[in-house]
């Protein structure tokens, strides 16, 4: 599907849907869709009084035109209130056009821009937010179905001003990047644990920098990983016949750059729990545990394309958590790369053991920021739910960053202490720290136990257990099951250097 922007004029477009908009407790159409309705003789109007439509945002109308119009039919998407009206209505109401088309099995659209002028929102913006909203929403999961839904050929977005076309184009091009990125994430996740393990992970790297002059790739097996003293990664990969790596990928900028940051993602392509194994409820959805790799490897697969003026370091370690003879056992000690000895004392608290050597190796990176993203605790879910992830961090500056990040992206986030007096409560008996805490914070101590890595570098941590994987549809163009969360706050803040 390719989305365009020109100028032109709703009422002499032809296409399988036009879409046009309204706030919500509009009575007469205005603008565009007044002009349509004048096209159709009132019929519009009249109609949507019929049908009762609020313009309420999610809903819309629809009607065949029966030859009034060039247009097949014309649909009428709700923007919602006009008094606080976002982005994210703009988001929402692309979304609901682009899945009305998929529903109708429309091949072209024309759209108007929605939003554009209201408030403080800019053509650009709304262009922008109109991508990924129609762009995620076009997103099906549908590798292992034998029915695949027929996405539209042509999505265009018309404006009579042609002075908004160039702003609006770049709005386009901000969108796809995001929602590309997005969507690369929400394939890698959705695949199962069985074909996607570690080294699916480590081809999937290597098909993302291959052929791109800014793009560099680091791959350490087993080997190497012992050499290096990862004993986390080694040591949660014990259980699994699917060997570990760690990944290191770079991109440098055209122009050079001081400026470095980590990107370091959580990637246990099946949590099993290990010996300290999950009901089988819980593992249900464990494919999802290497979401926070697949936010890296999304970011990085549209990152030549974004070409962001600051180097970037993306970095996994990946394995898969299962249950064996050979497996870590509760009890045991662990040395990460840094030295620091860690007893394991639920080998469910995995992701921490991994990350201890990812983040220990991202600080001898001298990153100026390390950015880990990670389906880290069920605890983080109890505390925001299934929408939004946690941010940690030892550095304010940087957290705040991160959230006005994903306040630009659209993403829901929140800040959760890391709590000093915490820290005394994964004090381990034996060895300088253990992998769990008490029954109660768990996504604190998890986070504690992940500053034990970092030095002093600044770090901020994403807990995106939640949102990574959707249970049930949370919004127009977020469909059950991966999300492709947190690819998109990364690259507003790439975008911010
Ligand atoms: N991968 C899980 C966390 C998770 C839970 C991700 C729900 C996505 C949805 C993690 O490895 C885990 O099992 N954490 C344990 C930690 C506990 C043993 C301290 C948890 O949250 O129960
Ligand atoms: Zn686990
Ligand atoms: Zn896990």
């Amino acid at each position: 599907m390719n989305i365009n922007v020109r100028k032109g004029d709703v009422t002499e477009e032809k296409c399988d849907l036009l879409v046009v908009n309204c706030f919500e407790g509009v009575k007469k159409p205005e603008g565009a869709t007044g002009a349509v309705d004048e096209a159709l003789g009132g019929k519009l109007s009249r109609y949507w009084a019929a049908d009762k439509f609020t313009g309420k945002l999610g809903t819309s109308f629809m009607m065949h035109v029966d030859g009034d119009l060039p247009a097949a039919r014309v649909l009428v998407v709700g923007l919602g209130k006009k008094k606080g009206f976002t982005v994210e209505a703009v988001r929402q109401a692309a979304a609901v056009s682009m899945n009305t088309a998929v529903a109708l099995g429309a091949k072209s659209v024309v759209s108007v821009l929605h939003g554009a002028g209201e408030g403080e929102l800019t053509p650009r913006g709304c262009a922008r937010a109109m991508a990924e909203g129609v762009r995620l929403a076009s997103y099906k999961f549908s590798k292992y179905k034998k029915d695949k839904t027929k996405t539209p050929k042509r999505f265009d977005i018309v404006s009579t001003d042609g002075r908004v076309v160039r702003p609006a184009v770049n709005g386009v091009e901000d969108g796809e990047i995001g929602a590309i990125g997005a969507n690369f994430a929400r394939d890698l996740v959705n695949t199962p644990g069985h074909e996607m393990h570690p080294e699916v992970l480590v081809e999937t790297a290597r098909e993302i920098v291959k052929g791109k002059g800014t793009l560099k790739i680091k791959v350490y097996n087993r080997e190497k990983l012992e050499k290096m003293g990862a004993g986390g990664i080694l040591g949660v990969a014990k259980g699994s016949d699917f060997p570990p790596y760690m990944v290191h990928m770079i991109y440098k900028p055209a122009k050079p750059t001081k400026k470095k940051v980590a990107l370091v993602g959580k990637a246990v392509t099946f949590d099993s729990g290990g010996l300290s194994l999950k009901p089988s409820g819980s593992m249900e959805t464990m494919k999802v545990d290497m979401a926070g790799s697949a936010a890296v490897l999304g970011a990085f697969s549209v990152i030549d394309r974004l070409s962001p003026k600051v180097e970037v370091h993306g970095i996994f370690g990946a394995v898969e958590n299962m249950p064996s003879g050979r497996a870590v056992r509760p009890g045991d000690v662990l040395q990460a790369m840094n030295k620091k000895t860690i007893e394991v004392l639920n080998t469910d608290a995995e992701g921490r053991l991994t990350l201890a050597d990812t983040l220990s190796y991202a600080v001898k990176q001298k990153p100026d920021a390390i950015v880990d993203l990670a389906t880290l605790t069920g605890a983080c879910v109890v505390a925001l739910g299934e929408e939004i992830s946690g941010v940690m961090g030892n550095n304010e500056k940087l957290a705040k960053q991160i959230m006005e990040a994903a306040a630009g992206a659209g993403e829901k986030m929140w800040e959760l202490p890391l709590e000093k007096n915490y820290r005394k409560l994964i004090d381990s008996d034996i060895a300088d720290i253990k992998n769990i805490g008490s029954r109660w914070g768990g996504s604190l101590t998890a986070g504690l136990f992940l500053q034990e890595f970092v030095g002093d570098t600044p770090w901020v941590h994403l807990d995106i257990a939640g949102p990574a994987f959707a249970e049930r549809p949370i919004d127009p163009y977020t469909k059950k099951g991966a999300t492709g969360h947190a690819v998109r706050t990364l690259l507003e803040y790439l975008r911010s250097f």
